[in-house]
């Protein structure tokens, strides 16, 4: 069995007006993980993602996914594009039908599913992501989370293997960024990945497998999730701050353990019980 879902050697991309968005990247990416991508605005987040469902082609180095080399041809891109989905940073680059409902269906009507199935599933995509009250409103008068929410809804719809999520959680409000969270550990599972990009460092921290760190087109961490906080030089290279979590724990550690990572909570609630039953204040 293959375990690297994707496997990229030697990527850089150039942009028609020359600018290098990634350069001479490789990284593997195995299947089942979640993993958190994090990175400076205009780190190569974004390009990334558009060449791991083929929006963009490499202008050198391969991607391999699911061991073989991706192709570009149409029949090639919609095998892939079945399997991969994406979420794009900006909503309105991904809705495009008159009404949300419609839109939802767009992706699963193309996979070719029965009419009775598709329905059903574009049901039970508006309901997880709470759009259904919205169904018949035309997608350019929705507020920007509402917007996000069915761009998400339409992924969701169509199951794919791999995520791709580029900063979903943006304009999202709490509720429902904890409710979009809550529906990707749901729908987690080994054959399923999800690969997330963020500039919220808390929402990383505490969901993410593993972090990947970008800078300048090149991968500058991969890792577990707590380490790359202890690097001060990732941090600043990437314009990163420490999630409130692992800064508070190591203040109130200071004086008695430090660098003892493996004791690091990651959520607020171990955080609180390492108070708790360690009494460290
Ligand atoms: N269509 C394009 N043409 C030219 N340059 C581009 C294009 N799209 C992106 N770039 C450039 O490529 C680099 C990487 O951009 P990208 O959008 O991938 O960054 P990012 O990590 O997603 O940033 P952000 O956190 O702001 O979303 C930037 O320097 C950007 O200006
Ligand atoms: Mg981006």
């Amino acid at each position: 069995m293959e375990e690297h879902i994707f496997n990229i050697e030697g990527l850089t991309h150039q942009y028609a007006d020359g600018t290098f968005a990634i350069k001479d990247l490789s990284i593997l990416i195995q299947q089942g993980k979640k993993i958190a991508l994090l990175g400076n605005n205009g780190a190569g987040k974004s390009t990334l993602f558009l060449h791991l469902n083929g929006l963009l082609q490499p202008t050198s180095g391969t991607i391999r996914f699911k061991g073989k080399k991706m192709k570009y041809d149409r029949k090639a891109l919609l095998s892939l594009r079945k399997q991969v989905g994406i979420v794009f940073q900006d909503p309105d680059s991904q809705l495009f039908s008159a009404n949300v409902q419609q839109d939802i269906s767009f992706g699963p009507m193309n996979l070719g599913w029965d009419r009775n199935v598709v329905h059903e599933k574009v049901q039970w995509a508006m309901d997880q992501t709470e759009v259904t009250e919205m169904k018949d409103k035309p997608t350019h008068f929705l507020s920007l989370g509402q917007k996000k929410r069915v761009a998400i809804a339409g992924v969701l719809a169509m199951e794919p293997d791999v995520w791709l999520l580029d900063e979903p959680t943006a304009g999202l409000d709490p509720y429902f960024s904890r409710q979009i969270m809550a529906l990707l550990d749901s729908i987690h599972h080994p054959d399923k990945t999800i690969i997330l990009s963020t500039h919220d460092v808390n929402l990383a921290y505490q969901w993410a497998d593993e972090v990947v760190v970008m800078n300048d087109g090149k991968v500058i961490y991969q890792g577990d999730p707590v380490s790359v906080f202890h690097d001060e030089d990732i941090l600043m290279k990437a314009h990163l701050e420490k999630p409130w979590v692992f800064e508070m724990f190591q203040a109130l550690l200071q004086s008695r353990i430090p660098g003892e990572k493996e004791l690091v909570p990651r959520t607020k609630e171990e955080l609180l019980q390492k108070i708790e039953t360690e009494k460290i204040y």
